[in-house]
């Protein structure tokens, strides 16, 4: 594998190398790319463009959406809907599963998106990005039934995301590790700068939202205590702590340089399941730290192992450094 290809040289090399990736497969992740970049440029130009703020709105789950949360969303789905790829998708955004237009000619998978993810952090200029996950329609080319997009983490056959920072650089995965294509703006194109990509066992590094700390459950509480209890605590190290508010962006720094990341289960969102969507957010990135050879957990199962109730369905997500993660689901066993 050399650095310089294409995003799709490198699916075509996959193929080549004995990965069972159908073209059709090759061609929707090529596709979705198309969205990441045409979502890139919308928000380098959303300020000069009066994109940036509230819509105005709210989604299924009661979130404020941003003017370029339901522009994201509607940049993927009116593109992937034209490709002939998909027989259906579920976004972050959208109440209900939604269909292909009889205009257009349905494919043989499914997608799940978060147009835009960590969308707090757009109007203060800093990374968000887009996350999708792509799994077999399970009647082929025909209408997708509502419990065709219940689906476990595990039946995923390909996951990324791309990050809209200081660069934009797409993360994939297709099941066989992880690799990372940056967009070459001169030419226009993904390209292959980092494959194989593994994440430290080890960390010493955690990423949680510690406003919520009276709200988590105790094993969380008392892990991320000893974590501040440094050298002379139970864990016996110091470690340092980064919150960006961007599920993506942290994802990136984790397989960067390791790391754990926690979404706990908090009192105000138990109702709900958790914070962190299951479809959406936690499966893909599950699977990509999976990839990447750390894990990712709800602290009591494995993220790829859940059974999903519902579309929106929600969860506690645990998820970075192998043996750190390990640790985590210690605590909630004591
Ligand atoms: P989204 O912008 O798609 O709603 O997701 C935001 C998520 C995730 O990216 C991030 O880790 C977390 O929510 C941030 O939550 P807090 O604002 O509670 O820190
Ligand atoms: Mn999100
Ligand atoms: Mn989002």
């Amino acid at each position: 594998m050399q650095n310089g290809m294409s995003l799709r040289q490198y699916l075509v090399d996959q193929k080549r190398g004995g990965v069972a990736i159908e073209a059709d497969l090759i061609d929707l992740i090529c596709e979705t790319a198309v969205t990441c970049k045409e979502i890139t440029a919308k928000i380098d130009r959303a300020a000069l463009e009066g994109a940036l703020g509230a819509a105005g709105s709210q989604n299924v789950q009661g979130e404020e959406q941003k003017k370029l949360d339901v522009i994201t969303n509607d940049v993927m789905y009116e593109h992937l809907c034209t490709t002939g790829l998909l027989a259906g998708m579920g976004s972050e955004e959208v109440d209900e599963p939604m269909m292909i237009p009889d205009q257009y000619p349905r494919g043989r998978y499914l997608m799940f998106f978060d147009p835009l993810d960590g969308s707090s952090n757009i109007d203060v200029n800093i990374s968000v990005g887009t996350i999708f996950s792509i799994v077999e329609a399970p009647r082929g080319d025909a209408a997708p039934a509502p419990e065709d997009f219940r689906r476990k983490g595990i039946e995923q056959l390909a996951a990324g995301f791309c990050v809209y920072g200081p660069s934009t650089t797409l993360v994939l995965t297709i099941g066989n590790g992880v690799a990372m294509f940056t967009l070459d703006h001169s030419v226009g194109e993904f390209i292959l700068v980092r494959d194989k990509v593994q994440i430290p066992e080890e960390t010493a590094e955690f990423a949680i939202n510690m406003s919520n700390q009276r709200f988590w459950e105790e094993p969380v509480k008392q892990y991320i205590a000893d974590c501040i209890a440094g050298e002379t605590g139970p864990l016996g190290k110091r470690y340092n702590m980064r919150w960006v508010a961007s599920m993506v962006a942290e994802t990136f720094r984790i397989l960067t340089r390791g790391g754990i990341f926690l979404y706990p289960m908090d009192e105000r969102v138990r109702e709900k399941g958790g914070k962190l969507r299951l479809m959406y957010e936690a499966n893909p990135i599950g699977f990509i730290i999976e990839q990447a050879g750390g894990a990712a957990s709800t602290g009591r199962e494995r993220i790829l192992e859940v059974e999903p109730g519902s579309l929106h369905q929600r969860v506690p997500v645990i998820l970075g450094s192998k043996k750190e993660v390990e640790k985590v689901e210690e605590y909630h066993r004591r």
